[in-house]
């Protein structure tokens, strides 16, 4: 019997698997591009747990499971239990005796660790404060589509040490690529995570010195959901790390840039990045769609 693997962090797997992952997602792509349809899950259901908001997460994971012949259902804590004070334990045990995959995304990271270590079936991580593995697997797979392997190039991460740098952090780790981190001082990346990663990752509080010879600029939200009351100090701080044209001119002349989405025109990017043609935002905001879909898989796949 196998144990149950869940995904709480990119940690969750190992490099290999995670390369496997995004390969098997460009595949999964292009039979949805070419139409061919592939119901490998009838009758399995992903429970999707929402304490936070969400476009891109929801309609993925519900889009994917209703390509694999399955049923995914959307849960908020306002209207369920969990928002009345159910143990998160209890929570798992129960809704886990009846799905086949759970996603969460919450606030506290430990809350996704408790409900994983009382849950029978794969647990995925849709955000926390902490971590946005999810993400990365889509980012990877974007810039694996474009430019092939990333070991030996270097990322800068623009503005907030946030949920998004932090599994940046680890991305670097797994995929064996040099991270940048751009940001201002207070700002910086979890401290822990930052020193067991010292022989990769960097932190620059100048962006010009941040962006130079970066193959990929990335940027997030300045103030991420839960941190609305900061945004006017966030703003202040982080406006000299916005990507814009003149700071992507300063990296490598290929250089691509992401952002996960949703993005704020003229505050953390311009206006004229979001709108350039060439951008690979839009790519890299659909394959979360293909990227999530090989997780599922390799999740269904890899618990008993
Ligand atoms: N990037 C991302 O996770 O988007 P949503 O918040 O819309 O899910
Ligand atoms: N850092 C952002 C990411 C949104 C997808 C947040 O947590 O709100």
């Amino acid at each position: 019997m196998t144990a149950t693997r869940h995904f709480l962090t990119l940690n969750d797997l190992s490099s290999e698997e995670f390369r496997g992952i995004i390969a098997r997602a460009t595949e999964l792509k292009k039979m949805q591009r070419e139409g061919v349809s592939h119901p490998y899950y009838p009758n399995k259901v992903l429970a999707m747990i929402f304490a936070k908001a969400s476009t891109r997460t929801r309609v993925s994971f519900e889009a994917g499971m209703a390509h694999f012949g399955g049923h995914a259902m959307f849960l908020s804590p306002s209207d369920t239990q969990l928002g009345r004070g159910e143990p998160i334990a209890d929570s798992a045990r129960v809704i886990s005796s009846m799905v086949d995959l759970v996603m969460i995304r919450t606030f506290e990271h430990s809350d996704v660790e408790e409900f994983a270590a009382h849950s029978s079936v794969p647990v995925i991580n849709g955000l926390t404060n902490d971590y946005h593995p999810c993400q990365l697997l889509a980012d990877m797979q974007t810039w694996f589509e474009n430019r092939g392997n990333i070991s030996g190039r270097r990322v800068t991460w623009l503005g907030d040490g946030n949920n998004m740098c932090h599994s940046y952090i680890n991305a670097a780790k797994l995929l064996d690529f040099e991270l940048v981190i751009g940001c201002p001082e207070g700002y910086e990346p979890n401290s822990e995570l930052l020193a067991a990663n010292s022989d990769r990752v960097i932190i620059k509080h100048d962006a010009n010195e941040a962006v130079a010879n970066a193959d990929l600029l990335v940027t997030d939200v300045w103030a991420s959901m839960g941190q609305e009351d900061e945004q006017i100090e966030r703003a202040r701080a982080m406006a000299p790390f916005q990507l814009n044209g003149a700071l992507l001119g300063k990296a490598k002349s290929d250089a691509l840039y992401m952002h996960c989405l949703p993005a704020y025109r003229d505050k953390e990017i311009t206006t004229e990045l979001m709108a350039n043609p060439e951008t690979v935002i839009w790519q890299e905001a659909e394959n979360r769609l293909h990227a999530q879909k090989a997780l599922m898989e390799f999740l269904l796949e890899h618990s008993s």
